[in-house]
């Protein structure tokens, strides 16, 4: 958090201040998550201008973030999840929606951002299975204001992730894909080979062992670090590229979309 806040001081100093986007941090929220005292302290020290929380409520982390003038978006993967979050008074919902990377939802798109707008006018998000600037256009037409897409930007030159994972979305398709709750004890999406390579059978994937998400636990395997997760967007991966070609294709697609809709509704 020290490196990116100096990092963008320095560059607030040498290019114009709009050219730099907000930062944001991810807080995991769930009380199995002994780290959270300490990671609240560093985010009242750091300032990120966003957090996101996920798996569990975002109430831990209001105060903190709404004290220096920060916004709150609640990741959430259903309805009751995010009443509870807009009662909480987040500034933004993520709705996790069917066929996301890591954690995931079952609901489709559609249903949740409809279902969601019916109370909340709030910031909407839309993750799940995203992965071309189409899915961006379909998921604003729909009523969300932005897209989480984390899938897509795993097969970036920029990405840390190891190169064998990188290789496998693009070898993969959303048939590689399998969702269960046997891991992390929350339903996840899993690239089957990978399980495979560990020596997990994917089609015989164990009952869900108790929910436990602590960041301290660090020198266990790690679940996300030996054993990888995709969403069902990964078909659309052809190549490992640099973010700013990944970028660039997506809004021409965006863009592409957008004139199809506009040529659709002025036709009729
Ligand atoms: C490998 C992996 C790790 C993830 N880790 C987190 C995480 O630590 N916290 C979180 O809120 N979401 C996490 N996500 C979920 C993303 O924030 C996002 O909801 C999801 O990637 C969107 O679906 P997509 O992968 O199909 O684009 C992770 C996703 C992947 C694929």
């Amino acid at each position: 958090m020290r490196e990116i806040a100096d990092g963008l001081a320095r560059a607030r100093d040498a290019q114009p201040a709009e050219s730099i986007g907000p930062w944001c941090a991810n807080l995991v929220t769930h009380s199995s998550n002994t780290r959270l005292p300490e990671d609240l302290q560093l985010v009242a020290r750091y300032k990120p201008p966003l957090v996101v929380t996920a798996l569990g409520s975002p109430k831990p982390a209001m105060e903190t973030v709404h004290g220096y003038g920060g916004l709150v978006i609640a990741d959430v993967t259903n309805l009751t999840l995010a009443r509870k979050a807009v009662a909480a008074g987040v500034d933004g919902l993520a709705c996790i929606c069917s066929g996301a990377g890591g954690h995931t939802g079952s609901l489709s798109p559609f249903a949740f951002v409809s279902a969601v707008r019916e109370f909340f006018d709030g910031l909407v998000v839309v993750g799940g299975a995203i992965s071309d600037g189409w899915g961006v256009a379909g998921a604003v037409a729909a009523g969300a204001d932005m897209v989480y897409m984390g899938t897509r930007f795993i097969a970036t030159q920029e990405s840390m992730a190891d190169p064998a994972y990188k290789q496998m979305l693009v070898d993969s398709t959303s048939e590689h894909i399998v969702v269960s709750a046997g891991l992390t004890g929350t339903p996840a999406s899993w690239l089957k080979p990978s399980l495979r390579a560990r020596g997990i059978d994917p089609d015989n994937l164990p009952a869900a062992p108790p929910r436990s998400y602590d960041s301290s636990d660090v020198d266990k395997p790690s679940r996300w670090r030996d054993i990888w997760a995709a969403g069902r967007g990964v078909g659309a991966i052809k190549a490992v590229a640099p973010v700013a070609t990944v970028v660039q294709q997506l809004r021409a697609e965006y863009d592409a979309a957008g004139r199809r809709f506009q040529e659709r509704t002025h036709a009729r």
